[in-house]
């Protein structure tokens, strides 16, 4: 009798599995950068060709193999790295499985060049389709060369499925910026098609590299993130929000050192960018997150890109919280790299220092309202001590710029040393009453309210008094004086100044809208946030108004003494930066 089922030869076991752990150039260029970094290599030379379809070689001078390892090394669950399954807890090299080489050999032209510097000569061993084709001798100095060639050329579905070369090359050079990051003492150089593409010595730290990786507008914009609970810790940098790209790629994150793309880490992120960053755009981030291995499972996912924590909740609480505070927080400067010093501040011209003085020279003073109470025009706060505090003296990003004028009921136009800048006086109006109210709210200490000549009565149909009547805490905290009366009815006796001259009646309007708004419950936190998102949106001096000199003065104060986001609090920026040599190019200047 004939049978149906036979036992799958190995070769092509193989190749199912190699459909697991290697599915893209990508994948290849990822296991042998891993295998270089376990062998402890201080150099990585890597070269694609066509997207790596055609070529893959990574060179190292890593610990290299005997003759005997190079040749176990291309079986599979050959490894030198486990040896029981309880190594499986927090295992310390890239590695573990023994089943990279072996899977890349068996959908792939592979040659392996190798010397451990104690044999009498190094190995060649040329595998293709997972068969042996040709074993050597070889003189070379210590390490490992692994060229691949042809991928997938015996799997040809699965090489159609490939995308065209640019994109493959994208996918790698995402991977290796990963690494740079993560292992600064190795230095690593990257060809595509023989154009240098990535040339990063070894440095000492992440903040070295990254100068090599990042242009220097991009580095001064990064705020530093450092943050532990327990034993777990959050650190890297985070760039303010202006820098953000348009899709989740630009979050690298990095757990106990092994790049993983991980939900849980990603939302974390996003939920402390929310109401800083425009919806669909994803902040720029590298971060890593140290916990103890028994703590994470990195065991889960066939290409090691997934983990599994212990104590999720845990993990995704430091995140938000460290991302935030890095946020309103100071700005942190990596220390100058190897390459490129930070090029000292151009002198100011004799023109724009006259502007400066102009502006020195210029009375601040707060002008008295028609009541004869003192405040700023800008309805503004003054309550430097409730403002978060950054971590450094707030530095003058906007108090120094120069004000050309208003373009009347629309944008302010102002200039630094070396840009134009449009400003929309509402947007960053706004941004500075949310971050006052949010210190207020935060810092649980109330807003001084100001008696009404006349109470306002507001009268609301059940539900939306029902709601009303449930916040009229965070009301208070923020300055106002209001009392039920009545069923439906309530009585505004007070409010705070910041509210200016806003029309009472649409401003709680807009709040119940809010509070009606069932999206946002279950998040406390946020729906705190969007009230006073609502707050500061009503109470914003109006874009169509054209400010005074003296009140622009005070806003642009304001925004420094906030060290505040060049973004409203629903994320659109409120600042056009227009380099004047951009300029002077587009007019044809030299
Ligand atoms: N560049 C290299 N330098 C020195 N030894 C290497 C190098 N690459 C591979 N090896 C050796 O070959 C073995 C097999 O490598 P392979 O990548 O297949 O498995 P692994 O790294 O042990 O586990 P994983 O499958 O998780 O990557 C390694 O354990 C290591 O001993
Ligand atoms: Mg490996």
């Amino acid at each position: 009798m004939a049978t149906r089922i036979a036992v799958l030869d190995e070769n092509v076991i193989n190749r199912i599995a190699a459909g697991e752990v290697v599915e893209r150039p990508v994948s290849v260029v990822k296991e042998l950068v891993e295998n270089s970094i376990d062998a402890e290599a201080s150099s990585l030379e890597l070269d694609i060709e066509n997207g790596g379809k055609k070529l893959i070689r990574i060179r190292d001078n890593g610990t290299g193999m005997s003759h005997d390892d190079a040749f176990l090394a291309l079986e599979r669950h050959a490894t030198s790295k486990l040896r029981s399954e309880k190594d499986l807890v927090g295992v310390p090299t890239l590695g573990f499985r023994g089943e990279a080489l072996a899977s890349i050999a068996s959908v792939s032209k592979l040659r392996l060049m190798t010397y451990d510097g104690i044999e009498d000569s190094g190995a060649v061993i040329v595998v293709e389709g997972g068969v042996l084709r040709k074993s050597e001798r070889t003189g070379m100095a210590r390490g490992t060369v692994v060229e691949v060639a042809n991928l997938f050329y015996n799997t040809p579905v699965r090489r159609k499925f490939l995308k065209g070369p640019s994109v493959e090359a994208g996918h790698i050079q995402e991977m290796i910026t990963r690494f740079a990051l993560a292992h600064p003492t190795v230095g690593i150089h990257y060809r595509e098609d023989g154009r240098i593409k990535l040339d990063a010595p070894a440095v000492r730290s992440t903040l070295e590299r990254v100068h090599t990786l990042y242009s220097r507008d991009v580095r001064e914009n990064l705020m530093q993130v450092e943050r532990s609970l327990d034993d777990i810790r959050v650190h890297g940098f985070v760039a303010r929000p202006p820098y953000a790209r348009s899709n989740m790629r630009s979050v690298l994150t990095f757990v106990n050192g092994r790049s993983v793309r991980d939900r849980l880490i990603n939302s974390a992120v996003s939920k402390a960018f929310a109401n800083l960053i425009e919806r669909g755009r994803y902040p720029l981030a590298t971060l890593f997150l140290e916990l103890p291995p028994d703590q994470v499972d990195v065991n889960v996912h066939p290409q090691k890109a997934e983990v599994r924590f212990v104590n999720p909740q845990l993990v995704f609480s430091v995140i938000v919280d460290g991302v935030y505070e890095a946020l309103t927080g100071a700005p942190f400067t990596p220390p100058p790299g190897p390459k490129e010093p930070i090029l000292p501040k151009p002198p100011t011209t004799p023109v724009l220092q006259h502007v400066k003085d102009e502006r020195e020279r210029e009375q601040l003073a707060p002008i008295a309202t028609a009541g004869g109470q003192i405040s700023s025009p800008v309805p503004s706060l003054s309550l430097p001590a409730l403002a978060p505090a950054p971590m450094q003296e707030p530095e003058s990003r906007f108090s120094t710029l120069g004000v050309l004028g208003s373009l009347p009921g629309s944008f302010l136009i102002l200039h630094s040393d070396d840009e134009l800048i449009v400003m929309d006086h509402h947007a960053a109006h706004e941004r500075v009453l949310f971050e006052e109210l949010k210190a207020v709210d935060d810092s649980g200490v109330g807003f001084e309210c100001q008696d009404l000549l006349i109470p306002r009565v507001l009268e609301y149909p059940p539900v939306e008094a029902r709601a009303l009547a449930q916040h009229l805490e965070l009301l208070e905290r923020v300055g106002f004086r209001i009392e039920e009366f009545g069923q439906n009815d309530f009585v505004v006796k007070g409010v705070p100044s910041w509210i200016g001259d806003t029309d009472l009646e649409r401003f709680f309007g807009s709040l119940i809208d809010v509070m009606l708004d069932t999206g946002l419950r279950g998040d406390p936190r946020r729906f705190r946030e969007e009230l006073l998102k609502s707050m500061a949106c009503h109470a914003a001096v109006k874009g169509s108004k054209t400010l005074q000199p003296e009140e622009v003065r005070a806003l642009l104060r304001d925004l420094d003494r906030l060290g505040a986001m060049e973004v409203c609090p629903h994320g659109r920026p409120f600042l056009i930066k227009i380099p004047f040599a951009e300029i002077s190019k587009k007019m044809g200047r030299r």
